[in-house]
């Protein structure tokens, strides 16, 4: 069996769906269910027994140990970090704890279970660290996009923990022969991407007759890949990635924020009309900037391709319309994600934005 931390989440449940979808090697899943965790996203495996699901903390290092020990997984898939740049900005302590200690106390718990496998499960077994673009920083227009051979230049308290995780774990292959792997991955979406995010929230807000807003001038690049894409990659790199190399995913979708907003008004205008006749694009605003913003990612994903024979399937035309597509059918499950603690996360990011952009929206009205 696997491993696998921070399979509530979005990536993380999407990832248990597929791996049990594709193969019967059962699945130990350890979650803290922070805000951002969500059991409802694994419901359809309610009653499957290739599922164990752990409610933990990764920083509990006892507990990993003691989990290693019981189930005795072939790899370990961590997915568990704090991942939202926003909130990152109003409270980065709880992304150092999760994202550095939570790692670091992983890593550990690896270090005492590995030695005591057997030679054949050693050379088995993989530590696989699910990690971001952003940590190489930000682009140039006209820069060469990432490749695993960029100078790590993280921006944000979020992409600066997520960098921290990825030296623990380059240090322990070469320390101590731990055999892990790196993936950077580009901007996921798709289903149960939470609300938070620019593609979900834009879509809640749009159907909800709520203002679409667009952080500074909208023209930030983001490369995007659909998500059942990045875990074909993640199992591709398991299956025959190098222990202590690291591998960059993406799905050559350079895209600006306002297309790819202008995009889904489009897609739910076809889809879901608003009835009053016009077009959702009138909802659009824009708000202050976020505090450090890159201004655009983009991943050079060669090496996968060439080494490991993997690419994206979906295009994102193809990977956007069943985004929307599914969230028009899963309109239950945004509704139950709307909690208490998600409208005071909206009120907090985004009220303190208004002033700047009541002035923003004049001046762009006058341009
Ligand atoms: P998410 O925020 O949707 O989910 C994170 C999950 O981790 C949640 O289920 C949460 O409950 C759990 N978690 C948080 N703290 C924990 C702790 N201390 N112990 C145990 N569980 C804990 O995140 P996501 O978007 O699914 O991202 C998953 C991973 O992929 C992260 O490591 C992120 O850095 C990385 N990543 C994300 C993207 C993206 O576009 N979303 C892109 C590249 C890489
Ligand atoms: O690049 C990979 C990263 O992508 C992951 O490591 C992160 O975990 C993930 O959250 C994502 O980070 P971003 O900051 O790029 O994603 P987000 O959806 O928050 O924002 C996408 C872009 O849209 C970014 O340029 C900020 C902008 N934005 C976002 C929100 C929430 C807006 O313009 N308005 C908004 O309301």
């Amino acid at each position: 069996m696997i491993l696998v931390t921070g399979g509530a989440g979005f990536i993380g449940s999407n990832f248990v769906l597929d791996w049990l979808a594709q193969s019967d090697e059962p699945v130990v899943n350890v979650d803290k269910l922070t805000y951002a965790g969500n059991p409802n996203n694994l419901a359809s495996l309610r009653d499957d027994t290739r599922h164990i699901f752990v409610h933990a903390d990764i920083c509990d290092s006892d507990k990993m140990q003691e989990l290693l020990s019981t189930y005795k997984p072939t790899a370990i898939v961590h997915f568990a970090a704090e991942s939202h740049v926003d909130r990152s900005i109003h409270g980065p302590a709880e992304f150092v704890r999760t994202n550095i200690n939570g790692t670091f106390s992983l890593l550990e718990a690896a270090r005492t279970y590995w030695p005591q496998l057997t030679s054949a499960e050693k050379e088995q077994f993989r530590f696989l660290h699910v990690s971001t673009d952003e940590v190489y920083g930000t682009l140039g227009p006209d820069d060469a996009p990432f490749s695993e051979t960029t100078a790590y230049a993280p921006n944000s308290p979020y992409s600066a923990s997520k960098a921290a995780s990825d030296h623990l774990v380059r240090s322990y292959h070469h320390t101590y022969g731990l055999p892990t792997l790196t993936t950077n991955c580009s901007n996921n979406y798709g289903p149960y991407h939470f609300p938070e995010k620019l593609i979900p929230l834009i879509i809640a807000n749009a159907l909800a007759g709520k203002p679409l807003p667009i952080y500074g001038d909208g023209q930030q690049i983001r490369d995007w890949l659909y998500v059942g894409d990045h875990c074909t990659a993640i199992r591709r790199v398991l299956q025959a990635g190098k222990p202590g190399e690291t591998y960059n995913i993406g799905g050559w979708n350079e895209k600006a924020n306002l297309d790819v907003v202008n995009t889904l008004c489009d897609m739910l205008d076809a889809l879901q009309p608003n009835g009053a006749g016009s077009s959702y694009r009138k909802q659009i605003t824009y708000v202050a900037d976020r505090p450090g913003h890159d201004r655009r990612y983009a991943i050079d994903a060669r090496k996968i391709e060439r080494e490991l024979g993997w690419k994206p399937a979906e295009t994102f035309d193809s990977g956007i319309r069943k985004t929307v597509q599914w969230y028009l059918e899963n309109q239950a499950w945004v509704r139950d994600v709307q909690s208490g603690d998600y409208m005071k996360w909206l009120e907090k990011n985004y009220q303190q934005r208004n002033a700047a952009s009541e002035l923003f929206n004049k001046v762009q009205e006058k341009i």
